[in-house]
């Protein structure tokens, strides 16, 4: 399906359904892992819908997960990293003995969830596992692997499902692909 009432055309990548079925057996395989007392650490903005739907599952699967927000930045208005990571709203949790699974939407560079494990570990969490919703390999920057993903793609500009594109689409309900014409 391809949409034309928005200044770009999208693209559907994955539907609203596909989503929800991949975000499920994520959280399966998670609960598989670890059911007692994860703090999910959503890192905002991006996630924010994943994260939702994930604690969900988790709590359906039956891993009722504490929840703590942290916003990093490494992206201008534009569709390239600016290759620093900055925090620019830290968590209320202390994460110190805790098992903390970090949640974002999209493993590229790896700077991101790099800077993340980093900082989780500087501040001694028992354990560090990281939970993506999307993952482009062929882009990395950084030695990374995410312990967890939903789904792995090309390196296309994907929107939607939280994602933006200069602050727009977060709200979609699918994750599609910006078309360049
Ligand atoms: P990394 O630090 O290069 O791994 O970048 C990851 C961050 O860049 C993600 O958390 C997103 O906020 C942003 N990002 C990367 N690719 C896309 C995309 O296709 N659409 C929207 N945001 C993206
Ligand atoms: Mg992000």
């Amino acid at each position: 399906m391809t949409s034309y009432d928005h200044e770009h055309k999208i693209k559907t990548m994955f539907s609203a359904e596909q989503i929800a079925e991949r975000v499920d057996t994520l959280a399966r395989e998670i609960v598989a892992d670890e059911k007692e007392n994860i703090l999910v650490v959503v890192i905002l903005k991006g996630s924010f819908v994943f994260a939702a739907d994930l604690i969900r599952a988790l709590e359906r699967h039956g891993a009722s997960a504490q929840v703590d927000f942290v916003t990093l930045s490494s992206y201008g208005m534009g569709t390239e990293s600016s290759g620093m990571v900055r925090l620019t709203h830290d968590l209320s949790e202390d994460v110190a003995g805790r098992i903390v699974l970090l949640v974002d939407d999209i493993l590229e560079s790896g700077r991101t969830i790099a800077f993340a494990v980093e900082t989780m570990q500087e501040r001694r969490a028992a354990s560090v596992k990281t939970c993506l919703l999307l993952d482009k390999p062929t882009q990395r920057k950084v030695e990374i692997e995410a312990d967890y993903v939903g789904f792995t793609i090309d390196p296309e500009f994907v929107v939607g499902y939280g994602l933006d594109l200069a602050k727009r689409y977060r709200g979609l309900p699918y994750i599609g692909i910006v078309q360049s014409d």
